[in-house]
Formats: structure tokens, sequence, C-alpha cells
């Protein structure tokens, strides 16, 4: 983009620099049509990941002069943007609890739901030590690198169907120093758990949708977020089955089991584990909107 073409779009004759302030503008303006009141903070977050700048730090950086690669990343930018790309994966990042986690097309972009059920898994570990946990479904690591930054989770078996998830997950693992502390094995479910192999807490925010969901899906989600993160099959609680059936026998006596689930699902999974004897404690938590959201069971003294 010639600096012509800058004095064009911002109804100047003068040739003049594109500013912080001045680019939060143009961009807010070309999303405001398809993002309403959201099109300025978006805008924001838009520009301060060109100028490699904080959120806060474009408002107090107004004056800062766009260089001409920055202005053509934006203009980018804002294009993916108007295709109903996430914003996470425009940025190649995304917050999870106090961490930033690569993301892209590969993974499912980290909720805030599952930093609640990460926040359980916790509270839980709390005061125990040199716990093994087993993340099935890892997905971009979200749940995996938590535990073995925040807990006393000693190390971590991430597991998930999609080999490209798995690259993605250890890239953030590998750039926030804790590679050698989760193991990512490639494979479905529990297949990848080897003979013998017991776990402290078994944690998974798995698939949970039914197919028929899809047409109710935002075009955000539906069109851009992998399918095989998001759908279970014809009910949304054919994973959450295999997962609450097989886990106890891969958990230690008094172990955990830690499930997200869709709200419409929480009193039927923990009416399972209900019934099953080889758990106790169930437990329905639920998330920020006040919606069930997390199961929690733990495997009785014994064991499988
Ligand atoms: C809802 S996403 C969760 C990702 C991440 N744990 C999170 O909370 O953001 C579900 C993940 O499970 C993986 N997955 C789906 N079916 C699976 C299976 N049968 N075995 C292992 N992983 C599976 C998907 O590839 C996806 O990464």
């Amino acid at each position: 983009m010639s600096t012509g073409v800058r004095a064009t779009l911002f109804g100047t004759s003068r040739v003049e620099p594109v500013t912080a302030v001045n680019a939060v503008r143009w961009a807010a303006e070309r999303l405001r049509p398809h993002r309403g009141d959201a099109a300025r903070l978006e805008a924001t977050y838009l520009v301060a990941g060109c100028l490699g700048l904080g959120l806060s730090e474009v408002g107090l950086r107004p004056d800062r002069a766009l260089e001409d690669r920055e202005w053509e990343e934006l203009q980018r930018r804002v294009e993916r943007r108007l295709a109903g790309e996430p914003l996470q994966y425009i940025e190649g990042r995304a917050a999870f609890r106090e961490f930033s986690l690569k993301v892209d097309r590969r993974v499912l972009v980290p909720r805030p739901e599952t930093e609640v059920l990460v926040e359980h898994v916790l509270a839980w570990a709390a005061g125990r030590h040199d716990l093994v946990a087993l993340d099935v479904g890892t997905g971009c690591g979200a749940i995996a690198l938590s535990l073995v930054l925040e807990g006393p989770f000693e190390r971590v078996v991430a597991v998930d169907i999609s080999r490209a998830a798995l690259n993605v997950a250890e890239e953030s693992a590998r750039a926030a120093g804790c590679v050698s502390r989760i193991e990512f094995r490639h494979g479905s479910l529990f297949d990848p758990v080897r003979p013998g192999e017991r776990f402290d807490a078994i944690v998974s925010n798995p698939p949970y949708l039914a197919w028929h969901e899809r047409a109710n899906l935002a075009p955000e989600v539906r069109e851009w977020e992998p399918a095989e993160a998001l759908f279970a099959g014809p009910t949304g609680l054919e994973v959450l089955e295999v997962l609450t059936a097989g886990a106890s026998r891969y958990l230690t006596p008094r172990g955990l089991l830690a499930l997200e689930v869709a709200p419409g699902q929480a009193r039927i999974v923990a009416e399972r584990l209900a019934r099953d004897a080889r758990y106790v404690r169930v437990q329905i938590r639920q998330d920020l909107a006040g919606l069930d959201r997390v199961v929690l069971a733990e495997q009785d003294d014994v064991g499988d």
C-alpha cells in the first residue's frame, strides 16, 4: 500500500503516515457493518496484533506510525475478519487463564468454560503432590499446560485424535518451557494409554455436540473450528459415554475424573457416574454464566 492510498483512505489530500489511532478508526469503520458494537474493540485488537503491542498499549501510543508492512498486514487481517475468521486464528494466539497459547484452524479456540474446568481440577489437586494427569482431547493444550504450570502435576499425558492439533499444543508447551513434562500421544480416547498405566486425574473437554446442532452454531464456529473438536455423534453424548465408562480403568484409587459437558448433559452424565459403583463424590459445577458445565467424580478407594 502506497502512502498516497493512505491519504485517500483518511480523506485528506496530504500524504501522512497512518498512526495507531487512525488505524483503529479505519478498521472499526470497515468492521462496523458486520461486527456492530464489537467493531471498535476488535479493531483495537487487530491493530495491537499488527504492531506487537498489548491491547491497552494502543491507546497509550496513539501517534505510533505504522510501517508499510504493518499497514498492509492490518488490511489483510481486517479482510480475514470480514470473512468471518475468529480473531484468535487471525492473531494466531488465544488467551487461556494466565497464558497465551498458539491457535489456528487445526485446533478449537479454548473457551472460558474450560478455564472453570481447570479451576476445579486445581482445587482438587491443592495439597497433593507429584500428580500425573491424562488430558483426553488436548487440542491446543490448554488443559495440559495449565495443569503442569499451575498445579502440582509433575506430568501430563495429552492425547488427541488429531496429529495436527498435537503439533500446535507441542509448540505452545515448548514456548512455555514445559514440553518435557507433557507427553503428547496420538490416538483415540484411551487407546494411547499403555497397559498398566494409571492417572491421578483424567480431565477432558471432549467433543459434545450432536450433529443436528451444526445448523444452530454461529458461522464463526461452524465454518472455522475443526468439526472433530465439536461433534460427538447423533446425540452429542457418544464421547462422554466412552469416557465415563472407561476412565475408572485408568484412574488410581481416589483419582479424579473431571469432564466439561454441555449444560443439558450434566445431569445425564452425573447420573450415569452415580449409578456406577466404581465412582464416588459425583458433583456438578457451574460455569461463569451459572450453567451446569463441569461433572466431577472420584474413583473409589479400591480402584478398578
Ligand atoms: C472440544 S475440543 C477441546 C480442546 C481443548 N482440550 C480445549 O479444551 O480447548 C476436543 C478435542 O478432542 C479431540 N478429539 C475428538 N475426538 C477424539 C477422540 N476420539 N480421541 C481423542 N481426541 C479426540 C479433538 O481433536 C479436539 O482437539
